[in-house]
């Protein structure tokens, strides 16, 4: 089984308002996006790193991951959107990737154990994504009063990384495109088609880096 992944590291990082862009944010002197890789690594699964990252970001970053890795890696621009970016990494994907991963360089602190589990079971199924049952109650709210309460017993939180068939996601990204459809995460396009998505149990640790507070969290993690 050839397995190569994809990580995106191309958005602006609004949420985190900070002056270096979240990717390059370091933490214990290390940036996000080379701890991020580091743990992907840990699984030795992955055969291959398609990097995607702003435009301007592209000679900084690859200089960065030639300096703090070993492997092989590809650097791509992104896009507008978090899915423009998938799109723009699944261009670089080799023709026989047997299953692909793909992973927020915001989430530095996802474990073996769990890029195994979510590769093996998306080349079992198709398609397959880490969850977390979630902790608060979530209702839906519309200008400004709740509409409803969603039973909290069926909600997951839904992390990455994701991984699927790599001809699945390319005609899921292909028909987004062509309808213009726009989503938050891979998992929703293959919803979108009608077919099935594993859940696959994650961690709690296995945080989005989004906000200031996140940064004291993943401190705080490290040292741990
Ligand atoms: N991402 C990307 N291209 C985009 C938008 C997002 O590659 N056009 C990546 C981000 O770099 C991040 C991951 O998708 O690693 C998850 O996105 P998110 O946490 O929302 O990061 P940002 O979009 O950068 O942050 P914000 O939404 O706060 O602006
Ligand atoms: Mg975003």
């Amino acid at each position: 089984m050839r397995v190569e992944a994809i990580v995106v590291a191309a958005g602006s990082g609004s949420r985190m308002r900070s002056e270096t862009k979240k990717p390059y944010i370091r933490l214990q002197g290390v940036p996000l996006l080379i701890h991020t890789l580091r743990a992907l690594q840990t699984c030795d699964l992955i055969e291959r790193f398609v990097v995607v990252t702003a435009g301007e970001d592209r000679t900084y970053a690859e200089e960065l991951i030639r300096k703090h890795m070993y492997g092989s890696f590809q650097l791509v621009s992104g896009g507008a959107e978090r899915q423009d970016s998938v799109r723009c990494g699944l261009a670089a994907i080799s023709e026989d990737t047997d299953v692909l991963l793909v992973h927020d360089a915001a989430r530095p602190f996802v474990n073996a154990e769990e890029v195994r589990n979510v590769i093996e079971a998306a080349w079992q199924t198709g398609a397959a994504t880490l969850g977390t049952p979630v902790k608060d109650t979530i209702k839906e709210v519309e200008n400004g009063t709740v509409v409803r309460t969603l039973p909290r017993h069926k909600l997951f939180a839904i992390q990455t990384p994701q991984a699927f068939h790599p001809s699945l996601l390319r005609e899921a990204h292909h028909q987004a495109l062509a309808e213009g459809v726009q989503v938050t995460d891979d998992a929703s396009l293959i919803e979108w088609l009608g077919k099935p998505v594993a859940i696959i149990p994650g961690s709690y640790r296995n945080i989005k880096i989004t906000t200031p507070e996140d940064l004291v969290i993943a401190e705080a993690f490290l040292q741990s």
